[in-house]
């Protein structure tokens, strides 16, 4: 795949972190749902970000890409302001967010991951094609090429949004929920491309339900209730204490998830 020329011209890279955000508040009709939000991450990272429904985790990866306007705060992209940066970042929406009847294919969707790297009005090349099919290849949708995305399951969708991501070849992804009400082995695909990115020197930031599955697939995590309760690595951050304040007490959820697994581990000794 190409080399995108934004980068390799970005004379700061090594010193500055591909993302970072500073003071962020957002508010919806003068109610703030996120409260003054500051984090970096590192290239060559796999980020959670976890909290109860309506945290404002998805309203987070927005203002941090500038798709909603902010109260206050700054996002910097290897230390420059986002304008200048936009193509170095990837974005897939949560799946409610969508609209899965517009009337286009799977191709043309995968080809919009490719507009950063053409001229205004420039139709999409060759090369454009191959690289979509290729990302498509990679997510086992390649045979779907000519499908309306409404004729799809949702996993296959799922799937078509990420190759769209990826066909951009970004620095950074920030995927919103992209392993929700998928089945097993679309998981699979998911985490094992993620992980790839990760290891290629990507920061890649997922918006992530399954709070048992983040300690084994994440380096990093943000927990977020409106504040950022914690951010930094897994095993720092993920804490009994720091979970009960991002659910607000009502869980316990890291004795929860050890219970859990000891009663399996009982339940597979009791089987042998
Ligand atoms: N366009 C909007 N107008 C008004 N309020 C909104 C809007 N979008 C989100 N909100 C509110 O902002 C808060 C944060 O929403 P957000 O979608 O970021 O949460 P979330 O953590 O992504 O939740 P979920 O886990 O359900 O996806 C919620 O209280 C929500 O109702
Ligand atoms: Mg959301």
């Amino acid at each position: 795949m190409s080399k995108n020329p934004a980068v390799m011209s970005t004379p700061d890279r090594a010193s500055n972190p591909p993302l970072e955000v500073h003071d962020l508040t957002v508010a919806y009709d003068q109610k703030p749902v996120l409260w003054d939000i500051d984090f970096e991450l590192p290239d060559g990272s796999l980020t959670a970000i976890v909290g109860p429904n309506g945290a404002g985790k998805s309203t987070l990866i927005k203002a941090a890409m500038g798709l909603i306007p902010a109260s206050s705060g700054y996002t910097l992209i290897y230390g420059k302001p986002l304008d200048k940066q936009r193509q170095l970042v990837a974005y897939v929406p949560q799946r409610e967010s969508v609209d899965w009847n517009f009337p286009i294919s799977v191709m043309d969707v995968v080809l919009m991951g490719r507009y950063p790297h053409l001229r205004l009005f420039q139709r999409p090349r060759r090369e454009d094609r191959e690289i979509a099919m290729s990302v498509l290849a990679e997510m086992g949708m390649d045979a779907y090429h000519k499908r309306q995305i409404s004729q799809l399951s949702g996993g296959q969708q799922q799937r078509v949004f990420l190759a769209r991501a990826l066909a951009q070849d970004a620095n950074i992804y920030l995927l919103d929920e992209p392993l929700a009400g998928v089945d097993a082995a679309t998981e699979e695909v998911i985490f094992t491309k993620m992980k790839e990115l990760r290891d290629g020197g990507k920061a890649v930031v997922v918006v992530h339900h399954d709070l048992q599955s983040v300690p084994g697939n994440f380096d990093r995590a943000m927990l977020l209730n409106l504040r950022m309760v914690a951010s930094g690595p897994v095993a720092e951050i993920f804490t009994d204490e720091n979970l009960q304040k991002t659910y607000g007490g009502r869980l316990n959820i890291l004795s929860q998830m050890i219970e859990e697994s000891r009663q399996q581990r009982f339940v597979r000794e009791a089987d042998s």
